[in-house]
């Protein structure tokens, strides 16, 4: 492949985070890793130095990347932050919203006569927001979305409220795309352009995500 974007150091996240409840809970969802995966070996591919921070997921590192394990939102949140500068991120993880006030130090036990049990979550810092507000933003940020209707008023309206450059967009729910799919489409919006991905391998749909980030590293 081309080397598109040699000499560029870019910043991947992907899979989802574990929000610990007590010692052997937590909150967690569905993402598999694998698109935020296939897009950092896109980018190494078109010569990008890559850091890939990944939550819990059991996918191999792709060759020649800089891989950084986490679990939860608090801990990807400084991986993240911790690989700036760079000239791209792109924020395929699944971060966690909202994560428990506290953690458990000890399992919590089912109390009798109680049938049941109350969470109290609080919000997470926002990655994505934080990376695209930095003094030392990347020239290009995407943000991802998993949206199961009026995809394109959400994703555009995520273009403003986070102040990124570029929303891929998913459509879950729907056969063939999404979190636990080989295959993926994604609808990728910009100001003033949007183009369609796929439907197709999510290996090909992460290069020809790459190849527009790299015209708008251009751009
Ligand atoms: N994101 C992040 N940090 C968080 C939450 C989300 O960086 N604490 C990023 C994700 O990596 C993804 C994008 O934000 O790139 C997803 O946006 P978000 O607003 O969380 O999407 P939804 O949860 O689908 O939005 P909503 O709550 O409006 O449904």
């Amino acid at each position: 492949m081309s080397a598109m974007l040699a000499g560029r150091r870019v910043v991947v996240s992907a899979g989802p985070t574990y929000e610990d409840i007590d010692p052997v809970r937590f909150l967690g969802n569905r993402s598999s890793g694998r698109m935020g995966f296939a897009v950092a070996q896109a980018a190494r591919e078109a010569g990008a130095e890559v850091v890939l921070v990944a939550g819990p997921v059991h996918l191999p590192t792709p060759e020649g990347i800089q891989r950084v394990d986490v679990r939860s939102a608090a801990q990807m949140y400084d991986a993240v932050l911790g690989a700036l500068p760079a000239d791209v991120y792109i924020g395929a993880a699944a971060v966690a919203d909202f994560t428990p006030r506290e953690v458990s130090g000890h399992k919590i036990k089912k109390t009798p006569g109680s049938d049941t049990l109350v969470l109290e979550l609080v919000r997470t810092r926002d990655v994505l927001a934080a990376v695209a507000s930095h003094p030392r933003r990347p020239a290009v940020v995407v943000g991802f979305a998993a949206e199961t209707h009026d995809v394109e008023r959400y994703a555009r309206g995520k273009l403003e409220a986070k102040k990124v450059d570029m929303v891929a967009a998913n459509r879950v729910g729907v056969a063939g795309s999404g979190f636990e799919s080989e295959d993926n489409m994604l609808d990728v919006y910009w100001h003033g352009g949007g183009r369609r991905l796929g439907p197709g391998p999510k290996t090909g749909i992460a290069r020809q995500l790459v190849a527009l980030v790299a015209e708008r590293l251009r751009a």
